[in-house]
Order: C-alpha cells, then structure tokens, then sequence
C-alpha cells in the first residue's frame, strides 16, 4: 500500500516520517516542487529505517506525480506556513492555487484516493480540493481538529498533572481562532472535566487553545510541525487501517448541526471509505452559537477564494 504526501517541508516531512515508523504502509512517497529537496529528505529519512525499525521505503521525486500512482491515501502539505502577525487566512491567495493544481496532479493519477488536506487556510483549502478534485464528500478532508484537541489535551494534562492519555475531549468548527473547543465533551478517564478543575483554568486553558497556533508562530517564526505532522499521520493510520476512529476532521457539510455547503470540522468515524459517518453529537444553545460563529467565519473565507474565480 501507498500513501504519498505532498509538500516535503516541515509538516510534510514529519507526517511522512511518522507514518513510516507506524510501519503501516509499504511505500510513503514525498513530492515538492523544490528540486531536491524531497529526494534529499526521503533519502535521510529511509535510512532512520535500519536505526527505528521499520520497512516502510520512503522515496522523494521532484514534482513527478507518476511516483504517486495508486495511492491509497494522499496528504497535501504544500503551500507557504504563516509569518508573525499573519492569520492563516492571509495564505489564501497564494495557496489556493497550490492546492487547486496539486489536487488535479494527484487525482489524475490517483483517482481513488482518500485526500487529506493539511494546508491553510484548512476549512477554504478543503473546499478547493473538493471542488478541484470532483470526488465524494467522504473521500476529501481536511486536518486540523486532531491538532486544535491534541493542544486542548496537552494544556489540561499539564494543569491536571496527569497523562494527556487520559484526556478524551471534543473541538469543532474552523481552524481559526474561533474554533470551539467544549468542555461539555472533555473527560479525564471518564471523569467529567468540569470536576477536576476550576472554571477560570478551564476558560484560560479554551482561549490558549484557540490562540495555539499563533503562540507557537510567535515563538518560531514560522507554524508548527510535530503536532501537525502527528495529527495528519493519526488520520493516515485510521484510513489505512480502517480503524473507524473518531476524530474531528474538516469535511462539506450537508445539513448536519443546521450547515450547508460549509467546510468545518465536526466529529467524523474514519476508516477504509474515508469518512463513514458524522457523529451528530447534541449541542447546547451556547455551543451552537459558537459553532454558527465559526461557520461564519469560515464562509467568509470562502467567498473570498469564490471572488478569485479560480475553481
Ligand atoms: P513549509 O514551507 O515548511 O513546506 C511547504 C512545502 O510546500 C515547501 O517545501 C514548498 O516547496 C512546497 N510547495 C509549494 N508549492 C508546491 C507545489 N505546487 N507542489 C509541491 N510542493 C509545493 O511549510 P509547512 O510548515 O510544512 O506548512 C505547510 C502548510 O501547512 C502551510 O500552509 C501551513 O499553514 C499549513 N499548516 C496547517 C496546519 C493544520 O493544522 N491544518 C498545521 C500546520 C501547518
Ligand atoms: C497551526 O495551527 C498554523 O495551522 C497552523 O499550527
């Protein structure tokens, strides 16, 4: 089996690597459009093989997408990350066109592949490979709610001194500062959170949830990559695994929570067919407005990649 990932920057690099130690795959393919670099980074990483102990063969090629052919699953990395001081959806412009070609090389010779977008603006990205690629709803998702939760977990677990394992919770809408992370849904080991911590933490550790993001350009210079490399991966291996997990993944809604035609992360099952069912789990009147909010957000994105006539 093969999964290719395109973009072999930070993101997609580490997501290649991690699916290679997950040895899950037989073939990890990179793909950049900077000569050499994907050979040179595939190259360094296939020799981690004999020292991690795994099989995957990972490979690099210079924008020749025939190396990609008969991917089971293929991630989309490529695309500029933010400097300071940019929001994500400052990336629109030069992004979308990336992803809108990369999508129509991929396909073409993939044409039953999953297709995991990771690049941002992540809600827009997602509708421009849906719209590009021409392929069901279930098939074309985007990577951000494994991310946006896994940060929500790491700033409970270490205010609760306790496993990040331990912490089962759920985050929706846009991968944006608006995005909803709910307390309603956390649990540590079954516990519900709202019984392990007070509620001024609780609300500190929900708003430095949705600023993660920006708190790591800030400290970088440039967006993170472990945990998004991590995250993409974890969605790689429900897939290829057909392990129907649930994770909040970005997908096109179609009436699910009152949303149409909108792009935003909700909880999905994952596994061989891609998305196999959205969980409509039962919102509040709060976390609904919250979810509205975000949708907004988002749907203004998106009429500014409508306005750029590309698709
Ligand atoms: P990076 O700059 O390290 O890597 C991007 C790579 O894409 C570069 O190597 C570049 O040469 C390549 N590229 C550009 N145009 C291409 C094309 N047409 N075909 C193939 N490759 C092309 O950036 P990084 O940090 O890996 O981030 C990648 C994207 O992922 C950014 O848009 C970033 O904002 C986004 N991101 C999204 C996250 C999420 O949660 N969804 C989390 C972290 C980053
Ligand atoms: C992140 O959340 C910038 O989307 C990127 O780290």
């Amino acid at each position: 089996m093969k999964v290719s990932v395109i973009g072999a920057g930070n993101v997609g690099a580490t997501c290649a690597q991690i699916i290679a130690q997950k040895n899950i795959v037989n073939e990890v393919v990179l793909v950049d459009i900077k000569e050499g670099l994907s050979e040179g980074k595939s190259l360094d990483l296939w020799q981690t093989a004999p020292v991690n102990y795994y099989d995957t063969r990972i490979t690099g090629s210079t924008n020749d997408y025939t190396k990609t052919e008969g991917s089971e699953v293929v991630v989309i990395t490529s695309g500029v990350p933010r400097k300071p001081g940019m929001s994500r959806d400052d990336l629109i412009s030069i992004n979308a066109g990336i992803v809108k070609s990369v999508t129509e090389n991929a396909v073409k010779y993939s044409p039953d592949a999953k297709i995991i977008i990771v690049s941002n603006p992540l809600d827009v990205m997602t509708y421009v490979a849906y719209k590009t690629s021409k392929k069901s709803k279930n098939v074309v998702m985007g990577m951000a709610g494994i991310l946006d939760t896994a940060r929500y977990r790491a700033f409970l677990a270490e205010a609760l001194d306790i496993s990040p394992r331990d912490i089962q919770a759920l985050l929706m809408g846009g991968h944006g500062d608006t995005m909803v992370p709910l307390p309603r849904y956390t649990t540590v080991a079954g516990i519900p959170v709202t019984e392990l911590i007070d509620e001024e933490t609780l609300n500190a550790i929900v708003d430095r949830t949705k600023k993660g993001g920006g708190e790591l350009v800030n400290l970088i210079g440039t967006s993170a990559w472990y945990a998004p490399g991590s995250a993409a991966a974890q969605m790689v291996e429900a897939i290829v695994m057909d392990q129907k997990r649930i994770f909040p993944c970005c997908i096109k809604l179609e009436g699910e929570f009152g949303l149409n035609d909108m792009f935003v992360g909700v909880p999905v099952k994952l596994g061989k067919n891609g998305v196999e069912k959205v969980i409509e789990v039962k919102l509040n009147k709060e976390e609904k407005q919250l979810l509205n909010d975000s949708a907004n957000a988002v749907k203004k994105v998106m009429e500014v990649l409508d306005g750029m006539n590309i698709l």
